[in-house]
């Protein structure tokens, strides 16, 4: 009988980290790219002494108690962790952590390709091509907006915003930003409130965390308050903004466009919005490149070894507090 530790994985991974997996761990899986259905979910999970986790698995309560006793660790394959109840974890001593730092390149670049996307029109030109569309040159066809001095609101000025605001300032963009925490004193731009940020910047980047707090930020008013001639970008967390608040602005021409790599109800995007050519839709890619993943990848392993082997709390832990039950 195998004396290593068991691991669950939710879903298929990058071959490196699967061979680095079942190196180190008895490893059983969900090997596929879509999610397993909850009761498989909480079935894998039953028993096994850590798991690796996806953003949309909801590792909550029940979760945990489906796991049971042995359950000492989450590995969250993402930063965000807003899927998983880190209170309800460090209740039961499990340590639960994300992938901080690796993506935060991979996360920034997507979003300013996203904002130069949707000023430029790129993915309109991409579908009326595609259509065989009749087109010509023309001093009036298809203009867009020039992003070299703008004005480039960041909503969250952790890791990702900090770094979408620094190649934004490469391009010319002015930079203004809000924080919920208040004003940080190593970074040359200007604090302001979000209702400044709303009301006079020509693009909106969202890059703060979903809590109770900025569930739906983005509502109707705010999309009213914003300038006609903005864009707003969001590569955080879909529930920050109101898709069905965001899809009328679009429709009515409240704001100029929008660029979206997050939904409210992931993989679903609004129908609305599927209608709409003013915004540029992705699925998520944020991470979404080799070297990224594969980082990421590591992350999670590295905390699996240092809980399940080394009886050490691993440095991304996000319950740092916790008294947990390091066995080994
Ligand atoms: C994360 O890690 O939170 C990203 O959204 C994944 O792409």
């Amino acid at each position: 009988m195998s004396s290593r530790p068991k691991v669950y994985v939710t879903r298929r991974v990058p071959e490196r980290i699967q061979s680095q997996l079942e190196e180190l761990f008895e490893v059983t899986q969900h090997d596929a790219e879509a999610p397993p259905p909850r009761s498989e979910l909480l079935a894998g999970a039953s028993g096994q002494d850590g798991v690796v986790s996806m953003l949309s698995d909801v590792i909550d309560d029940e979760f945990l108690e489906a796991a049971g006793e042995e359950l000492q660790v989450v590995a969250n394959y993402a930063v965000g962790f807003d899927n998983v109840d880190v209170d309800a974890c460090t209740r039961r001593g499990v340590i639960a952590t994300n992938t901080p730092d690796v993506l935060t390149a991979a996360t920034a670049e997507l979003a300013v390709t996203l904002m130069l996307n949707v000023a430029r029109r790129v993915g309109e030109g991409d579908r009326m091509l595609r259509a065989r569309t009749p087109w010509i040159w023309s001093p009036t066809y298809m203009r867009g907006a020039t992003l070299r001095g703008r004005l480039l609101g960041v909503v969250g000025l952790g890791r990702i915003g900090r770094e979408v605001a620094r190649i934004a300032e490469a391009l010319g963009m002015r930079i203004v930003y809000t924080k919920a925490s208040g004003t940080a004193s190593d970074v040359p731009w200007e604090f302001v409130s979000f209702e400044e940020i709303v009301e006079r910047a020509d693009v909106i980047s969202l890059h703060c965390p979903l809590t109770p707090e900025t569930r739906h930020l983005v509502d109707a008013d705010v999309l009213r308050a914003m300038k006609r001639s903005a864009y707003l970008v969001n590569t955080s967390r879909g529930p920050v903004i109101d898709e069905a608040a965001l899809a009328e602005a679009l429709e009515t021409g409240e704001i100029a466009g929008a660029a979206l790599d997050v939904f409210e109800r992931e993989p679903e995007v609004h129908e609305r919005l599927l209608q709409c050519e003013s915004v540029v839709l992705a699925p998520h890619l944020g991470s979404a490149t080799h070297e990224t993943r594969e980082a990421m990848g590591m992350l999670c392993v590295s905390a699996l070894k240092a809980v399940l082997i080394e009886g050490r709390l691993p440095e991304n832990a996000l319950n740092r507090r916790i008294t947990a039950k390091i066995t080994h």
